[in-house]
């Protein structure tokens, strides 16, 4: 017998399938289950309710059309859910997808900025010689930077080294040669000591010039100390850091703390004294001051000078790395552009 499917459950079939077909994710499917289903005001129950309500003669068919409408829309109900459910998870898998076959980020190693490099290197040298490294504060009082080194009030030399003040009294240290007095004034002789460090000028930034770079002084205070001593330390100094080829050569020169004083420069280590790029064809580059301690800086410490003698030098450590690492500019040593830094890698 071939079942009439009344005309309401038909409509509500349509509607239903209309509705379907609108539906894109898992919400809007929950809102259609319960717009058709819901127990309440569920589009399909309130045909169930009716069935008893239809002429008997037409019941059994009317009945079995809503309860086919309600396996149908339970059935695809539950398909789009199965559907949007698999899509759902697909997008997820797609969207934390990872390509194994990508080759893996390599962790970026830092290493020793090069003026660090080259101040490891000295102190190797110097402590490999009996030396122990010292430390002092870079923003001293003029005494320390001052006084206590023979240059008093109105000396020429205060002039010579243009220093950043911070109050009449409080600069950012000159040099390091502030270490030699506190050194002096805590330990008494015999002193071996070297003192690498921060020190700060107003110069005029230029490629061997920069107001902040870095010195390192030497202390040697003994009895029958000399200036043979002076000169087989640095001359030993320059042969371990640049190669056992290199010459000094001392220059009479004038600080105030030191007497008699130089100026000391080593031979090119690249064209030995011929003349190059690197020394600027004058066969030699300059290390750094040095000299005897003055008497009058060992008294005011308290040291006797009849009885203990004593030499210091100060070299300049960024002109020393720039001539190492073939730096044209000390300048670039504190740009911190990892780009330049990263050449030079242990
Ligand atoms: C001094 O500072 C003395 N204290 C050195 C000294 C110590 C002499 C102990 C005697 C006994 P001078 O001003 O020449 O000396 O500086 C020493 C070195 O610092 C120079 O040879 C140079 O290599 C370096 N230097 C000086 N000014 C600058 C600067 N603006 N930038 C980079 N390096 C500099």
């Amino acid at each position: 017998m071939e079942t009439i499917v009344p005309e309401q459950v038909e409509t509500l079939k349509k509607q239903f399938q209309t509705d379907l077909a609108g539906v894109k994710d898992l919400a809007a499917l929950s809102a259609l289950r319960d717009k058709y289903m819901g127990r309440k005001s569920g589009l399909v129950h309130a045909l169930i309710k009716q069935i008893g309500r239809v002429p008997r003669e037409e019941r059994r068919a009317f009945g079995q059309a809503v309860n086919e409408l309600k396996t149908y829309v339970e059935s695809s109900l539950e398909r789009l859910r199965a559907d949007l459910e698999a899509r759902v998870q697909a997008e997820q898998l797609e969207r934390e997808r990872v390509d194994i076959t990508l080759p893996g980020l390599r962790p970026r190693f830092g290493h020793p900025h090069p003026i660090t490099r080259m101040r490891q290197r000295i102190e190797d040298i110097f402590v490999a010689m009996g030396y122990t490294v010292e430390d002092g504060p870079e923003v001293e009082t003029s005494f320390y930077n001052f006084d206590a080194l023979n240059i008093p009030p109105g000396h020429p030399a205060r002039e010579a080294q243009d220093t950043l003040y911070l109050s009449s009294d409080i600069a950012l240290r000159t040099q390091t040669s502030t270490v030699q007095i506190r050194t002096m004034e805590r330990r008494r002789p015999p002193l071996r000591i070297i003192a690498p460090g921060k020190v700060f000028r107003r110069d005029t930034p230029d490629p061997t010039h920069n107001p902040m770079f870095y010195q390192v002084e030497g202390l040697t205070v003994d009895r029958n100390i000399h200036m043979g001593h002076l000169k087989g330390t640095l001359q030993e100094f320059v042969r371990r850091m640049f190669g056992p080829e290199v010459k000094t050569r001392f220059r009479p020169s004038y600080f105030p703390f030191v007497e008699p004083g130089a100026e000391v420069d080593y031979s090119c280590f690249l064209c030995f004294g011929r003349g190059c790029r690197v020394c600027k064809g004058a066969g030699w580059i300059e290390l750094g001051g040095c000299g005897m301690v003055h008497p009058k800086v060992l008294r005011g410490v308290g040291i006797d000078p009849e009885e203990f003698t004593g030499f210091a030098f100060g070299l300049g450590i960024d002109r020393m790395a720039a001539l190492i690492y073939g730096i044209d500019d000390i300048r670039l040593l504190y740009e911190n552009d990892t780009r330049f830094l990263e050449q030079f890698g242990l």
